[in-house]
């Protein structure tokens, strides 16, 4: 039965007809309900840690739109976090953590097993979600690729540049290393834990991929999504991997076999058509609409949507944004946006 799930079918390499939809940051504040689940929560971390509430809101954006796909409700600095940084949100500016730039901040963490004593309440969540979901809808866990956890646990907080972890990695690479290597065990387990709580596929975001240079693109960025990635099919044999190396602009090519990743998960940075030819050829790709169309809406976001559901008609594909929605989003929009992809 969850053979014939369109999501499963794409990333197991089928062409569909009309390609299977979700949205990055489907459950978000663009979403009245969410906004009153996060509140009746009372702030975000809370929301991540109740697994009814945390539930409760990957659920709406499914019932209001019938998404092929729901996305667990969680963050990608959960982990930092159950590796014994501090973490809280400023509201109106993002994250903030304890930074983390020498060895004897490394040696306090936490050993990676012990991890689960803090994101239990997230496999509980999987667990309400596999049970809870139509049948036809398929669960996507996540975590954040090394990098990408790494530029937050060294800077403290999101950066435009990514500096104090290019820094570190160039004046001490023994602390840079160690710090990528407790993310990378504790991403291991932590997916391979969602998995045996119900999620089907998984998903690594390394968002701040596209400012890794030269050699430190493929050493930082595909290596350990990678070894996530084989790690994770010699535990689940057959659960996809989707990578998503945003940024990455003309290394997208090659990015399947490199990470051996079932799916690539494509930004708005290069073009539906070069993506077909270039990085479709490798596998499933999923993207790339730009997520300001879900503001603006009208007959460009028509347009393009059906450009790109053109373009990558010829292989493997998911719709999705080039990244995630944001909170001046109009529902209406996303409405407008499926019902041309699905061509009703
Ligand atoms: O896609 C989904 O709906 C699943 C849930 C999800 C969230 N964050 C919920 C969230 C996922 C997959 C993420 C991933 C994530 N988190 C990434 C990688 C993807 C990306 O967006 O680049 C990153 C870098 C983070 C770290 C993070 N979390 C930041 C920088 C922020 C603040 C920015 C913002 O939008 O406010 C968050 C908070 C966050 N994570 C929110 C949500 C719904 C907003 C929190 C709120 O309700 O106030």
């Amino acid at each position: 039965m969850t053979k014939d799930k369109t999501i499963l079918r794409a990333l197991a390499g089928e062409t569909l007809p009309t390609p299977p939809i979700w949205m990055m940051r489907q459950a978000g504040r663009y979403l009245p309900e969410y906004k009153a689940t996060r509140a009746q929560a009372g702030d975000f971390l809370s929301l991540c840690y109740n697994p009814e509430l945390a539930a409760e809101v990957t659920f709406q954006p499914i019932r209001r739109y019938g998404f092929d796909a729901a996305i667990l409700f969680a963050d990608i600095l959960l982990i930092p976090q159950a590796l014994g940084a501090d973490l809280w949100f400023v509201t109106g500016e993002g994250p903030r953590l304890s930074t983390i730039t020498t060895q004897a901040e490394v040696d306090a963490l936490k050993p990676v097993d012990a991890i689960h004593d803090t994101l239990s309440p997230i496999y509980e969540t999987v667990k309400i979600l596999a049970n809870g979901l139509p049948e036809e809808t398929t669960l996507i866990g996540f975590a954040g690729a090394p990098w990408t956890v790494a530029t937050y646990m060294i800077a403290g907080q999101g950066t435009p540049d990514q500096g104090p972890a290019h820094a570190l990695k160039s004046e001490n690479v023994g602390v840079f290393d160690a710090v990528m290597e407790r993310i990378t065990e504790a991403t291991i387990l932590y997916l391979s834990e969602q998995i045996k709580a119900g999620a089907e596929v998984v998903k690594i975001f390394d968002s701040w991929a596209g400012s890794l240079q030269g050699a430190d693109f493929e050493k930082y960025s595909l290596k350990p999504m990678q070894r996530i990635t084989s790690e994770i099919k010699a535990l689940h044999p057959h659960v996809p991997v989707i990578a998503f190396p945003r940024g990455a602009g003309e290394r997208y090519k090659g990015a399947h076999q490199a990470i051996g990743a079932d799916c690539i998960a494509i930004d708005d940075g290069v073009t539906a058509a070069w993506a077909a030819e270039n990085v479709q050829t490798g596998g499933c790709v999923q993207g790339n609409l730009k997520s300001s169309h879900m503001v603006t809406g009208g007959d460009a976001l028509v347009s393009e949507t059906r450009a790109i559901v053109d373009a990558l008609s010829g292989g493997p594909h998911i719709f999705n944004l080039g990244h995630g929605i944001t909170p001046d989003a109009d529902p209406e929009n996303v409405q407008l946006m499926i019902d041309t992809v699905r061509g009703s």
